[in-house]
């Protein structure tokens, strides 16, 4: 398929950029060109990728934002920087997010409440103040990574998977609103990859953390991402595994409830 969008000169934000998919997308950007504003919590490691990129590349140092992005002041900072610094926005990547872990009956409000809002709320409010911006952009993008449990979901991971499948159908609904102004949506829905997503989940389960067997590289799902960003596609699932899982559960549900709940 032939490119549809160049990401060199690209104004690009990637949230959840300090680790794991979001660095790797960072740093694959930043060699491609692209010009790129990071933000995440952690200040130190944005610099040290801010620093990495700017000294093995062609491009202008990536700008920085520190916070937490469920502050809806962070998220006005984001966009003001973007603006100001960048001079405009063509791409929005919302990246950032956490994992929950345990069933639901041990679960706790606070739990749900705080993953909704790292997941869900925080891109969807970060998208309504990114319009303004991409509209003016060129050939405007805005980037969701959901997962592939926001196509099917399983036990023991109820609340991170209500939030994927909520920014699965937010996605689907703004892509059609946005067509007509031309800004594409893309949703890119890995299978489990080895980051620090799995330290950082919020679990209940005794059993701990999943396995990383079989994991995805960062670095293969960022190249996989990118790719569908120049074709201009609109839904990338990754892995094998993660595709015959979302067939299964398109062509014939019932054997995918059944499968899910005997090996989920
Ligand atoms: N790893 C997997 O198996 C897997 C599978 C499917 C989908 N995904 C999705 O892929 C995305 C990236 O995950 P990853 O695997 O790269 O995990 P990761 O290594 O843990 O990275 C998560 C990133 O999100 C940032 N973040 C988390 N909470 C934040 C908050 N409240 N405010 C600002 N930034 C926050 C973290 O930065 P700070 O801690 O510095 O804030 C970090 O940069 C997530 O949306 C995740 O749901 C991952």
């Amino acid at each position: 398929m032939m490119a549809r969008r160049t990401l060199d000169g690209a104004r690009i934000i990637i949230t959840g950029a300090s680790s794991g998919i979001g660095l790797a997308l960072a740093k694959q950007l930043g060699k491609q060109g692209s010009r790129l504003l990071v933000t995440a919590r952690r200040e130190e490691r944005l610099r040290q990728l801010s620093d990495a990129i700017s000294k093995a590349g062609k491009v202008t140092r990536p700008i920085t934002v520190a916070g937490d992005i469920t502050n809806l002041e962070v998220q006005k900072q984001i966009i003001e920087t973007a603006e100001r610094d960048m001079g405009g926005l063509d791409i929005l990547v919302n990246n950032a997010g956490m994992g929950s872990l345990g069933l639901f009956l041990n679960a706790t409000p606070e739990r749900l409440r705080r993953v909704l809002e790292v997941n869900f709320i925080a891109p969807v409010e970060l998208t309504r103040k990114a319009i303004p911006l991409l509209r003016k952009g060129h050939n405007g993008l805005i980037v969701n990574v959901g997962s592939v449990l926001g196509h099917r979901a399983v036990p023991g991971k109820s609340e991170y998977c209500a939030s994927k499948f909520a920014l699965h159908g937010f996605s689907d609904s703004l892509r059609c609103e946005l067509a007509i102004e031309g800004i594409d949506v893309l949703l890119v829905s890995p299978s489990t990859t080895s980051s620090e997503f799995f330290d950082q989940v919020m679990t209940t389960s005794p059993s701990g953390k999943s396995s990383l067997r079989n994991a995805m590289s960062p670095e293969k799902v960022a190249r996989r991402t990118m790719r569908a960003m120049q074709r201009g596609q609109h839904e990338l699932i990754l892995s094998t595994g993660g595709k015959l899982l979302v067939w299964i559960d398109r062509l014939c549900p019932p054997l995918a409830h059944r499968l899910v709940t005997r090996f989920g």
